[in-house]
């Protein structure tokens, strides 16, 4: 790669779920304000991150928190203006930092005016925006098809005034948009445009792998599986054969990506999709046209800890993606934090942070990692999401699937019982502050060499000042440990290994570089060791080595 190399290549990624980053009006949610304050006194600049991912910031009636938008040209109230919106934006610039948003190409509200238009009858010229269809059996109250919904019962709702049935591939309160129907297309290509046109960099497309349906509504097979994995699309006994990852999908990948390479400077596209790198990489295109500059894998969300196993997951994403760029991530706003997924385990966490900022890649960090903020602890009457609140036959099952854990607010300091994500210390915040705010909070990290918060702001900083580490190729090493990760990553003459001990004991390997140095390490940092023909790595160790 050269100095051509796209930005997006390079960068690193913050995700900032608004309403939990920092309030700046006193009504215990977040909001733009309270991000500029973040870019103003630098702690934004200062992390090492290059852009940062915003999820939802559009008028919504929050029924799945930003993911149902009643507006896509406007910003809710509850965040800000679209005057703040604009400062936000410049100030993110000024500051070298990219800006993208999240596009919600698969449905709006319910509570969209289109969508009210579009059930208020059979006739609505609006009818045809969304997916509507007459239900089967002989009094026609059973649903059209068997298709299920991804947070499980029927994909089909019945509209008792009209009659027929809604599909939502996600709740009920996010009705699918119809993107057969041609205005419907032009009407979100315009609310695309509109960003763009206003300079913000790119979007995250969310569940785009399930914009198109079968047009002929054919039922799904049967499978004996329960829940996707990477190797499977499968889920709740179904396989999704005509609802995602339709032809009409992947087309439409490639005329989002001419869109927005109409802009300069270079936007970005980035999908979230479910499975592995064989599902994911035609929505990057194909030889003769591209499509979505990067896609999610998500196989690092539900691996164990396993040197073998996050191995596997890198081989597979190089050989299938092939010349397509990957893009890697941990944790978000709908996944147990990373940490807490490894029992909490502070090095364990620097391990894998390790290996996520050096693995050839894209890599996105949630917000709280990087002071390796846990998963929150939400009572039963705490429950804010609406997966968290969904029941099967009267059973509470949404508990064990429910996101507002790793939603909770951001932990500034400890000096008020709302971690400062307010100012007025007697504020509440709209979800549980967590009890460990005392040890884990930004202030107290800013002072301690040893902190989460310093091991993220020197590896990003490594990663910033060495161009082989954001473009090398990759090739996994055999140093002949089962417990050991170790990969070189080359760009010119530019080389250097990385090595990963997964073991709770000690491990020593062969040093594969001899004339190299040690440039960090999870432990000691960018502190000094001397490296000979064998490299002693500590419990849970990861070390960088560049040849000399
Ligand atoms: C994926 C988003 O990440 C999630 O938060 C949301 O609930 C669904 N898509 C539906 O939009």
């Amino acid at each position: 790669m050269s100095t051509q190399t796209p930005w997006w290549k390079k960068a690193v990624f913050y995700q900032i779920y608004p309403r939990s980053y920092s309030d700046s009006t006193n009504n215990g949610i977040g909001d733009l304000r309270g991000i500029i304050q973040k870019i103003e006194n630098n702690y934004l600049p200062k992390l090492g991150i290059n852009a940062i991912w915003l999820s939802p910031i559009y008028p919504s009636p929050q029924e799945d928190f930003g993911y149902d938008i009643s507006d896509f040209m406007s910003i809710n109230p509850e965040y800000g203006t679209m005057r703040d919106f604009d400062e936000l934006l410049e100030q993110a610039h000024d500051n070298n930092l990219k800006i993208i948003l999240d596009m919600v190409l698969n449905h709006t509200s319910h509570r969209h005016p289109w969508f009210i238009e579009s059930r208020s009858s059979r006739t609505s010229p609006k009818r045809d925006w969304y997916i509507w269809q007459k239900g089967k059996g002989t009094n026609v109250k059973k649903p059209p098809n068997n298709w299920k919904a991804i947070m499980g019962g029927s994909a089909w709702e019945r509209d008792e005034e009209t009659e027929e049935y809604y599909l939502h591939q996600f709740l009920p309160c996010q009705p699918d948009l119809n993107w057969r129907n041609l205005e419907v297309k032009e009407m979100m290509f315009d609310s695309m445009k509109f960003w763009l046109d206003k300079g913000v960099d790119g979007f995250r497309l969310d569940i785009i792998h399930t914009v198109f349906e079968d047009v002929e509504f054919r039922d799904n097979p049967r499978s004996f599986h329960l829940f996707s994995s990477h190797s499977h699309l499968d889920s709740l006994l179904q396989k999704p054969t005509y609802t995602q990852f339709q032809k009409e999908t992947i087309d439409l990948c490639l005329e989002l990506r001419s869109l927005v390479d109409e802009y300069t400077p270079e936007r970005v596209l980035v999908g979230e999709a479910t499975g592995g790198p064989k599902f994911l990489s035609p929505l990057y295109g194909n030889q003769k046209q591209l499509g979505l500059n990067l896609v999610f894998d998500f196989q690092f969300t539900n691996q164990s800890f396993s040197a073998k196993k996050f191995q596997n997951s890198i081989l597979d994403s190089q050989s299938t993606l092939n010349h397509f760029w990957p893009c890697f991530t941990f944790s978000n706003h709908d996944i147990v934090r990373m940490i807490s997924r490894f029992g909490n385990n502070r090095q364990k966490a620097r391990l894998l942070t390790l290996l996520l900022l050096t693995i050839k890649g894209t890599p996105f960090i949630y917000q709280g990692e990087e002071i390796g903020m846990l998963q929150g602890k939400i009572g039963n009457k705490q429950v804010k999401d609406p997966v968290g609140k969904l029941k099967v036959w009267g059973l509470p099952v949404g508990r064990f699937f429910g996101r507002d854990g790793c939603r909770t607010p951001f932990q500034w300091n400890s000096s008020t019982i709302n971690a400062g994500f307010s100012p007025d210390p007697m504020v509440i915040p709209w979800l549980p502050i967590s009890s460990n705010i005392q040890e884990i909070n930004v202030e107290l990290q800013h002072q301690s060499k040893k902190s989460m918060l310093n091991f993220y702001k020197e590896l990003l900083h490594i990663r910033q000042e060495t161009v082989w580490l954001q473009e090398g190729d990759l090739e996994v090493l055999d140093l002949q440990s089962d417990q050991c990760l170790a990969y070189s990553r080359t760009m010119d003459t530019d080389h250097g290994v990385i090595i990963l001990n997964f073991q709770k004991g000690p491990l020593n390997v062969i040093n594969p570089i001899l004339e190299s140095s040690l440039i960090f390490s999870t432990h000691t940092l960018t502190q000094t060791k001397v490296i000979t023909e064998v490299v002693s790595l500590e419990p849970f160790e990861g070390v960088i080595l560049q040849k000399k």
